[in-house]
């Protein structure tokens, strides 16, 4: 046991104890992405639990039109800016598209994210092959977040940005892929794009908190892209997301806006869910 040297004592960093405590008293989880220390000291300042420097950079950030793109050494950067404007939320970081192919290279990527970004989590898109690299990684000692549903780095395989589990089985496989996931030891689960029900059936299932982004009203947290819910990208938008500068004086108010409404459950709403 050390003495940490916390900058501010009034509020304690959140950890997966704390995440954990949330679950159990079903207080909802306030998620948003970063991926830069201006952003991320106002994330902090609007009490943001959880940051996530997701590889959704590549498309807001790069202006790509996938995360395909997005290299290792460019989550450390983003990752590394972040966690300097931080103090409080817990910090993931994306492992991005192929930089976990074997379980020894997702070590080494995770080792990058945490040493060289600072990152305390690491997420990977999951399932199948996945499952054994998440149980080498916690293994280890790494906290993971199995990200499951609609999987970005998988639109060229899998035909584009959809719902997914929709159909029986692909909910099947979906919810037993979680549990999985879970028995091999992931902290978090992160569900994107699929319907509500399914949503809900998963995070009753599960231990570990689930974080939903178009999952429905039901999971743990709610995460949204930044850019996204502060109207900055241009363009159609996904039907969960939500225009929080609407009505703000400011992006800390808006950020404020958004964690309020994740706490309190009047976000996500019917119109925003699956
Ligand atoms: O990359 C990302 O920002 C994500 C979120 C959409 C959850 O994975």
């Amino acid at each position: 046991m050390y003495t940490h040297l916390q900058r501010d004592v009034s509020r304690p960093p959140v950890t997966l104890a704390t995440l954990a405590r949330m679950k159990a008293d079903k207080e909802k989880i306030a998620c948003l992405t970063c991926y830069d220390a201006s952003f991320a000291v106002l994330e902090d300042a609007a009490d943001t639990d959880v940051v996530l420097v997701g590889d959704s950079l590549g498309m807001v950030v790069q202006g790509h039109n996938t995360t395909v793109p997005v290299s290792m050494d460019q989550m450390v950067y983003h990752t590394a800016a972040v966690a300097r404007g931080l103090n409080r939320p817990f910090l993931i970081a994306d492992l991005p598209f192929m930089s976990y192919p074997s379980q020894e290279l997702a070590l080494a990527h995770s080792v990058r994210l945490m040493q060289e970004g600072g990152a305390q989590m690491v997420k990977l898109e999951s399932g199948g092959k996945q499952t054994e690299i998440v149980e080498f990684l916690t293994g280890h000692d790494i906290a993971v977040c199995a990200h499951l549903g609609l999987k970005p780095q998988s639109v060229h395989k899998t035909g584009g940005f959809r719902v997914q589990g929709r159909e029986r089985d692909a909910a099947a496989r979906l919810l037993d892929d979680a549990r999985r996931l879970e028995a091999a030891g992931a902290d978090l689960v992160l569900l994107e794009c699929i319907p509500s029900a399914l949503g809900r059936t998963i995070t009753e299932q599960l231990h570990v908190p689930v974080i939903g982004i178009g999952a429905g009203p039901d999971t743990d947290g709610q995460i949204l892209v930044v850019y996204d819910m502060l109207d900055i990208t241009t363009g159609r938008k996904p039907r969960f997301v939500r225009n929080f500068m609407d009505g703000a004086t400011n992006n800390l108010d808006a950020l404020q806006r958004y964690v309020r409404a994740v706490k309190s459950r009047e976000y996500p709403a019917p119109e925003h869910c699956f």
